[in-house]
């Protein structure tokens, strides 16, 4: 039975960015205030003129491939985590296919917000060990920032959240004990509206004012904060305890940037050293589906993954959902 491992990985944001500083001037609040409750200096919007969900999704994709050593043309699926799509249907994967010029192979969309880029690794990992395809593009990528209440009312949102993609190459091997070891994926319906965005298609009711509270993202973050710092370390526990290793073992955890006290609190309760966490949610915000393949691309290229690596990635968010995956390097 094929392996399959990451190939290859690339990230794109935006050029624009917009500091804590720049949100003071659009709505109530301080750098202080978001330094100290998020962790976050800065998170990069887009230029809705000139980019696109998809469009991200194209750029990192093309530094993924590069960087996998392998053509365009040997991609044969593409995953697409998002849930901020161009359209409200079709779903941005078949966008990829097309801008990429590939022929007309399938595109699948994963509407697991935070989970997503975790939820799409662990499909691609059992298309390939199954055989059905050779090279496949995990594709996380989010416009946030025009979808979002930017005035004081939807301030404990929208300074957190950010534009951005990442994409990996997922791809077989014959090589044993290494590559993807193993995915976990849980959700619980029953909190969907602790964070949620209710009518995001629906940009007008006839005859009704309009109702900030139905377009724009709400959330409970309080709620959110309690259930992810018990899910995150209980996902990862899961991951480790599959495979026979402790959190000691771990060589880097990439945890989904949600807010870098989330993070902090899973570094103390898994006995985590500095080292052994990776955190960029300082520069770019939560990009929700895109963080965690922005993060790994990042970590890569500043040469914290390397062969023989024990990686976690961990993610938890709106559904609730949570996931992990455990890889060797
Ligand atoms: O990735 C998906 C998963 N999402 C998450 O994991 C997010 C989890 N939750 C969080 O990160 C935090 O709950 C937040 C960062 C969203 C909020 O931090 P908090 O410490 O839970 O603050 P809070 O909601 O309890 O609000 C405290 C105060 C309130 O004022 P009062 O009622 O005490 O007067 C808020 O109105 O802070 C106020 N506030 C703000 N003040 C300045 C809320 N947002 C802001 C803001 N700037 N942006």
């Amino acid at each position: 039975m094929p392996q399959s491992y990451i190939s290859g990985l690339g990230h794109y944001v935006p050029p624009r960015c917009v500091t804590n500083k720049d949100l003071e001037k659009l709505m109530d609040t301080s750098d202080e205030w978001i330094v100290e409750r998020t962790g976050i200096n800065t998170r990069h919007w887009v230029d809705i003129d000139t980019e696109s969900t998809a469009g991200m999704g194209v750029k990192a994709s093309l530094i993924a491939i590069k960087n996998a050593n392998i053509n365009v043309e040997d991609i044969d699926f593409i995953i697409f985590c998002t849930l901020s799509p161009d359209y409200f249907f079709p779903g941005s994967g078949v966008l990829v296919q097309e801008q990429l010029g590939l022929g007309t192979i399938g595109a699948l969309d994963i509407r697991n917000q935070c989970s997503g880029f975790v939820y799409g690794l662990s499909i691609a990992d059992q298309y390939i060990k199954t055989g059905m395809f050779k090279n496949i593009l995990v594709i996380g990528s989010e416009i946030q920032s025009t979808g979002m209440d930017i005035s004081t009312s939807g301030r404990n949102v929208s300074v957190i959240f950010g534009d951005g993609a990442g994409a990996a190459v997922v791809s077989a091997s014959e090589k044993k004990n290494r590559g993807i070891l193993s995915t976990h994926l849980h959700s619980e319906g029953k909190h969907a509206e602790e964070l949620m965005a209710k009518d995001r298609c629906c940009t007008s009711e006839k005859g009704k004012p309009f109702n900030a509270e139905r377009f724009y993202p709400v959330m409970n973050g309080n709620n959110v904060f309690k259930h992810a710092v018990t899910r995150f370390p209980e996902v990862i526990n899961e991951a480790l305890i599959k495979n026979g290793y402790l959190s000691k073992d771990i060589n880097l955890l990439i945890p989904h940037q949600a807010n870098l006290r989330i993070a902090q609190f899973i570094q103390r309760t898994m006995k985590l050293r500095d080292d052994q966490v990776f955190n960029n949610i300082m520069n770019y915000g939560n990009t929700t589906a895109a963080s965690i393949p922005i993060a790994l691309s990042e970590a890569w290229q500043q040469g914290k993954v390397n062969e023989g690596d024990l990686i976690c990635l961990a993610a938890f968010g709106s559904g609730f959902t949570w996931a992990s995956a455990l890889i060797k390097w």
